[in-house]
């Protein structure tokens, strides 16, 4: 798995010996939210029993169960719960029960409440590719090879918060608008961050814009040219999002850090994970610059969806979940030691040949070699392999 880079002054360790109580709240959700966030949790207490620390967990009811408990997707005393936390586990949010586009309370308004309200402005999206998982990407292996990018996608900005005015009209005349707000320092905040995560990979950066057509594009490519002058030994470049697109599925070994609005990030993280073989394996960390005891205070979360035709079914891929949480040990609990073995762990399960559906190879001959498993099964064959080697490449059993 990938090494995300390290965070400027993140701490290398927690409390040390004697077994550090951290707290964090898990928030399930909704459709498969609850089968892969309980895979994560059993994930992290052996993950803790091997490396002497104890999680205290609040659950948080957010998203549709909440619309359904409360009538709110996120009541302010969770939001309170969450900003008093060490850090944020998520699995995902929606469903077409809450999906009328009259309704004007809407599940994914808790992540927006999270992510404005924590000031977690950056979300941080790795993407690689794990050997085993070539053949389950429809692109041909040589594209892949070398595969290891960076997508900071800015978060609390752009066209999800600026102001919309919902359609009006009547039917042959109806109209509505959404607005792309950003200022230099919402710019500069995200531009910052990502330049400091390339110096710890392979100080490459490439800003991710439209500014052939929109002001505000111009505004972020001037805004992170003149902080490029504080990072002279980072190379950056700038691509326009359409290019970037099909730079994506053409050559996507030649990214190291991209770094975009909002929007963007969120289009451009979903093609990338075609790369690592299933929506289900990517992982993410939303962070702002709010330090606790321990780490950066972050919100972590599979990049995936609610999926409701599976859930509950012990068929989803708790794999982007497992490596949300290893992400949370490193840079909201400075786990280092934990997190490596998390990863470890699950480069082992897929060498050992264990996949879920999402995994499963289309190919017969090599489907013979892999053992068929559901969300438990990954989450056993995971479990089974905590603190089995220190590296980072794992070895099977
Ligand atoms: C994501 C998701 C959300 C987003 C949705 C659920 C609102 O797609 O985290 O990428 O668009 O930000
Ligand atoms: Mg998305």
């Amino acid at each position: 798995m990938t090494a995300e880079g390290g965070l400027p002054g993140s701490p290398d360790a927690g409390a040390g010996a004697g077994g550090p109580a951290y707290r964090l709240v898990a928030i399930h959700g909704d459709g498969v939210g609850p089968d892969v966030v309980g895979a994560a949790k059993r994930v992290l207490a052996v993950a803790g029993a091997r490396f002497g620390f104890d999680i205290a967990w609040t659950d948080v009811v957010a998203g549709g169960a909440a619309i359904d408990a409360y009538g709110v997707a996120l009541r302010d005393e969770d939001l309170a719960a969450c900003a008093a936390s060490d850090a944020i586990l998520l699995g995902a949010v929606g469903g077409p029960q809450w999906d009328d586009p009259k309704a004007t309370v809407r599940p994914e308004q808790a992540l927006f409440a999270m992510r404005g309200g924590l000031g977690l402005f950056a979300n941080l999206r790795p993407v690689s590719v794990h050997p085993a998982l070539v053949p389950a990407s429809p692109l041909r292996p040589e594209l892949l090879d070398g595969v290891d990018m960076l997508i900071v996608r800015e978060l609390t900005g752009g066209l999800y918060f600026g102001a919309r005015t919902e359609a009006t009209g009547a039917p042959g005349a109806r109209a509505a608008s959404d607005t792309l707000p950003y200022t230099e320092g919402e710019v500069a905040r995200v531009a910052r961050l990502a330049f400091d995560l390339a110096r710890g990979r392979r100080r490459r950066l490439t800003s991710v814009d439209k500014a052939n057509v929109l002001a505000t594009s111009r505004l972020w490519r001037t805004v992170v040219h003149e902080i490029a002058a504080e990072y002279p030994d980072v190379a950056l470049d700038d691509r326009l999002v359409d290019a970037c697109a099909m730079q994506l599925v053409r050559a996507p070994a030649s990214f190291d850090v991209l770094v975009t609005e909002n929007l963007f990030g969120d289009i451009l993280s979903d093609e990338a994970s075609v790369l690592a073989g299933s929506l289900g394996m990517l992982p993410s960390a939303s962070v702002g610059t709010r330090r606790t005891a321990h780490g950066l205070h972050g919100l972590y979360e599979p990049i995936h969806g609610s999926a409701p035709d599976i859930a509950g079914r012990d068929l989803a891929n708790p794999i982007g979940t497992i490596v949300s949480a290893a992400m949370l040990l490193r840079w909201s609990l400075g786990r280092t030691d934990a997190a490596d073995a998390v990863e470890a762990a699950v480069s082992g399960a897929l060498d050992a040949g264990f996949r879920t559906a999402d995994l499963w190879p289309r190919d017969p001959a090599l489907a013979e070699a892999c053992t068929r498993v559901g969300t438990v099964g990954m989450a056993d064959a995971i479990v089974a392999r905590i603190g089995e080697t220190g590296g980072i490449t794992g070895a099977a059993a």
